[in-house]
């Protein structure tokens, strides 16, 4: 059932604040300051490496967690897109931790991945959001995410309630490695409780977003730009406009763009720039600037602040509430998937059931 919404991932994209609340609960103490995963019988504070490995959205939400694991268990990861996994032959030595995450918890290629982990020594943990599926079925470790069924083609809220489940693993392996302190988890605690009102507030700028949405229907091309956890959902805005809309994306590492993708840019290719402010903001608007330079469209997705500082001399900006960088991924989700969504309803598209996609791909 839609109920007021016109398509379902409208209405998903809408849910998000409270899928994630409700995923959060369960990774959560809010009185022990603590994050809590599922008991185990394994001890997560030997885990050496971590292999990640997914399809899709679901593998973007592992290079996000990727920057998490490294930057808080500080803990080596490899990740892959599971079709490329399977065949390379990968180093996997006992007792690694493989790490997979997955919506249906059915991909074929992920599956048949999860297995030849298993054959060669490894642990296996699932984020998975089909808590019946042969994935889920299979793992060491169980974490679910709690979406609830998730129609549209294209994955919103399965997505950000993985980025929430992953980044109470990444604190759980710091804390069992010795590499958090109590009053470090209880900062990660207080910002990832603060996710879901970021969320609604991101969710109350979508006027603004269906306006700029006739800005990008023209478009050809479209590029998206992000840097450190953000990059991830400049990918992320890519497929999820390719999808939807049929329109041609890429999602770029902001500082890779001078290394050949600039010599694209005219003022028929709209430019998205994910820069929440932050550590990374003065880079990212370096490399917006000069994309600028070179007659570049830009669409600016930042905070107040960041608008106030890099704004003028945007084609368009959509704002952001400020929110701590640990959860920027989880609030820029929705601009982009809503930037996605409009686009697409302006073109007319099937949003719900794009042309040539399957919701689970259960074939090779
Ligand atoms: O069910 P899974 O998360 O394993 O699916 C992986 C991909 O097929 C999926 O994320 C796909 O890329 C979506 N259509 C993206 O919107």
């Amino acid at each position: 059932d839609k109920g007021n919404h016109r398509h379902f991932m409208q209405k998903e994209i809408y849910e998000q604040p409270v899928v994630v609340a409700q995923t959060l609960r369960s990774y959560l103490r809010r009185m022990e300051n603590q994050v809590s995963l599922p008991d185990m019988d394994f001890d997560l504070g030997s885990v050496k490496r971590v292999t990640i490995v997914a399809c899709g959205t679901s593998y973007y939400a592992g290079l996000v967690a990727k920057y998490w694991f490294e930057k808080f268990a500080r803990i080596p990861v490899d990740i892959d897109v599971a079709s490329e996994f399977r065949y390379r032959d990968p180093v996997l030595e006992d007792g690694g931790l493989a790490l997979f995450i997955s919506q249906s918890g059915e991909t074929a290629d992920t599956l048949a991945a999860l297995r030849h982990a298993k054959a060669h020594g490894q642990i296996i943990a699932v984020v998975v959001n089909v808590p019946t599926s042969s994935m889920a079925r299979e793992a060491d470790l169980l974490l679910p995410t709690h979406a609830g069924p998730e129609i549209g083609v294209a994955s919103t809220k399965a997505f950000t309630c993985q980025l929430a489940v992953l980044a109470a693993l990444a604190a759980n392996l710091a804390r069992s490695n010795g590499k958090l302190t109590a009053e470090e988890e209880a900062e990660i605690v207080w910002h990832l409780s603060e996710a879901p009102a970021a969320m609604n507030e991101a969710l109350s700028h979508d006027a603004a977003i269906e306006a700029i949405a006739p800005l990008i229907v023209p478009a050809r091309d479209v590029l998206y730009l992000g840097r450190g956890p953000d990059y991830p959902m400049a990918l992320e805005g890519a497929l999820k406009l390719k999808e939807i809309s049929y329109i041609h994306a890429e999602g770029y590492a902001a500082g890779e763009m001078k290394h050949g993708p600039i010599a694209l840019i005219d003022e028929a290719v709209p430019v998205i720039v994910i820069a929440p402010s932050g550590p990374l903001f003065e880079k990212t608007v370096s490399n917006m600037q000069e994309v600028q330079a070179r007659g570049g469209k830009v669409v600016l997705i930042s905070d107040a602040e960041g608008i106030a500082q890099a704004g003028e001399g945007c084609m368009a900006t959509i704002e952001m509430p400020k929110v701590h960088p640990l959860i920027a991924p989880l609030v820029y989700a929705v601009p982009v998937q809503l930037l996605a969504y409009h686009v697409a309803v302006a073109k007319g598209t099937d949003v719900d059931q794009p042309r040539n996609l399957a919701k689970s791909v259960t074939v090779e």
